[in-house]
């Protein structure tokens, strides 16, 4: 990926994380997904009083562009606090393994980030094919 897209998508997901509901946490997530068409769709952390109820940033970006009908992928940009990588938890690093979103951005800032792949971010994925091996 470039370096311009890159900063785009990690510019939307700062623009998404102004809108978190992170009441509890108080920790804000902003996440932006770049489909294969060239589109992005973003989330940002939803919590609930009934905790884990609440919802990741990455996991609604995805939604929402699933919602559209698109499932297919280039990266994903998450941002949480500005001076660490905010990485995706294990719950998301599985929604995304789903969709195999190859590149997985995790931004302090536009051009503060680390990248990471699908295998970097979760080796030895449970995925459908295993699923059909039992059948
Ligand atoms: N969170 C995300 O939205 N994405 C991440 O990558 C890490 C954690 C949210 C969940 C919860 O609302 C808050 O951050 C604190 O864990």
């Amino acid at each position: 990926m470039r370096t311009e897209e890159i900063s785009r998508l990690i510019a939307h997901a700062r623009e998404a994380r102004l809108h978190a509901y992170a009441p509890y946490s108080r920790f804000p997530v902003g996440a932006a997904v770049l489909t294969l068409d060239g589109r992005i769709f973003t989330g940002c952390n939803v919590e609930n009083a009934s905790y884990p109820a609440g919802l990741c940033a990455e996991r609604n970006a995805v939604g929402s562009a699933v919602a559209t009908g698109v499932t297919e992928f280039r990266a994903l940009a998450v941002c949480g606090s500005e001076s660490a990588y905010t990485t995706p938890c294990g719950m998301c690093r599985q929604f995304l393994a789903e969709f195999h979103v190859p590149l997985v951005i995790c931004a302090k800032s536009e051009d503060d980030y680390i990248v990471m792949t699908e295998e970097e971010l979760l080796p030895h994925a449970f995925g459908a094919g295993a699923i059909k091996e039992t059948e």
